[in-house]
């Protein structure tokens, strides 16, 4: 019994009243996703919406060729519950695919649903998990539901600093979350050096990796993963939404037996297995040339507009992150300020605040720099527009000033 009373209060489950007794904490709103909500709370504007993170539909390939390539004949293959969960076609066009042999490679609903269920799998409540700080909404979200404790990590243009890595495992988190390129919101990405330093750092440890390449061919840098080291207990989560669309609903996960067994063992009692025509749909993009060759361009396209609102900024004395990917996370004086000032011109885009697991010392934007214009005057306009709403400060009353 005392044994149990020191676990639930060592997890902060239960609560001291001094001599009215000892209660179960109340929790309220228990798995509300509050920041990832309040990404899209930004004043809106009627003009463009930077604040999406998503793909440009012009650059997504096209669907047409692969429904008609899956859709042309009996369909009599769509209909057992007794298929493997993953087309073979497609896990082997996976595994030639990533960056080193995982024990397990199957498919999830998407990078958050995979992130979900190995959440589900390897973090308890009052665990300890270390992230990167900033780092996505949606991901500080799942863990404070399921009562993780998150230990912030700072990076830089490379991505989680090894001494902060070093830091966080001092505290024997059960798991650290990565994402090794394109990160979300900064951009940072692997260097192969600063990957070799991280998984020394790694190695004395227990902690699981999970990492999400959750902008895949869409990103610039290299592939690199800690699996490729510490393969054993590496979970890697590759999303298809930015590079193929969202609405495919398909991310690769990748991991050792002991994790993966069980997910998909709990997934039988949901889903049952990611939709086998869209698994063919996927397996017909990735295999045709035409979409292999748009999904190339979709990438450099987003390179050039980010390339280009980050020289505007800079060249302007507006700090921006690297910007691999979608996305360019903008230094401002004042978040309200400048968000204000931006909807006032028709421009929205996210505050940085819900990206920080705890404050970080200066105030941020995310821009989707993905979805600039190319026409190089109305990219000048709006960066132009950013560069002065970087620099309002914030007023007395709150306002703009
Ligand atoms: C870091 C990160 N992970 C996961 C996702 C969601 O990916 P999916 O559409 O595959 O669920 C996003 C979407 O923006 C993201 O930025």
């Amino acid at each position: 019994m005392s044994e149990a009373w020191q676990a639930l209060s060592a997890v902060g489950a239960i609560e001291s009243r001094g001599r009215a007794g000892t209660f179960i904490q109340e929790t309220s709103e228990p798995s509300r996703p509050v920041r990832y909500l309040s990404v899209g709370l930004a004043p809106s504007a009627s003009g463009i919406d930077l604040s999406t993170s998503m793909p440009d539909p012009l650059l997504l390939p096209s669907l047409r060729t692969a429904l008609e390539a899956v859709t042309g004949n009996s369909l009599a293959w769509t209909t057992s519950y007794l298929e493997d969960p993953v087309l073979p076609a497609l896990e082997a066009l996976l595994r030639s695919s990533w960056p080193y042999d995982p024990a397990r490679l199957v498919t999830v609903d998407g990078a958050l649903d995979g992130l979900a269920r190995v959440i589900e799998q390897v973090v308890g409540l009052g665990d300890r998990v270390a992230m990167e700080n900033p780092g996505f909404p949606a991901l500080i979200d799942l863990l404070e539901s399921r009562g993780a404790e998150i230990i912030p990590m700072a990076m830089d243009d490379s991505g989680v600093l090894p001494q902060e890595l070093a830091r966080a495992l001092e505290q024997d988190p059960v798991a650290v979350f990565m994402h090794p390129r394109a990160q979300n919101p900064t951009g940072a990405a692997f260097t192969p050096a600063r990957l070799g330093e991280l998984v020394k750092v790694l190695r004395p440890f227990r902690a699981i990796v999970i990492e999400t390449d959750h902008s895949g061919a869409i990103a610039e840098s290299e592939d690199l993963s800690v699996g490729s080291f510490l393969v054993d207990r590496t979970v890697r989560i590759r999303s298809y939404s930015k590079s193929h669309g969202p609405d495919l609903r398909i991310a690769a996960l990748s991991g050792p037996a002991h994790i993966v067994d069980p997910l998909m063992a709990r997934r039988m009692l949901g889903p049952g297995w990611t939709s086998r025509i869209l698994q063919s749909v996927l397996v017909q993009l990735l295999v045709d040339p035409h979409s292999q060759a748009s999904v190339a361009h979709a990438a450099g396209v987003y390179s050039r507009r980010t390339f280009a609102l980050k020289a505007a900024l800079e060249e302007k004395g507006v700090r921006a992150s690297p910007g691999d990917g979608l996305n360019i996370w903008v230094e401002v004086n004042d978040e309200r300020s400048a968000l204000l000032t931006l909807a006032a011109a028709g421009i929205r885009v996210a505050p940085g605040s819900p990206f920080m697991v705890e404050p970080l010392p200066a105030q941020f934007l995310r821009i989707t720099s993905g979805l600039l214009p190319d026409e190089p005057e109305e990219l000048a306009e709006i960066a132009g527009h950013v560069v002065v709403a970087a620099r309002v400060l914030p007023s007395a009353r709150g306002g703009i000033s």
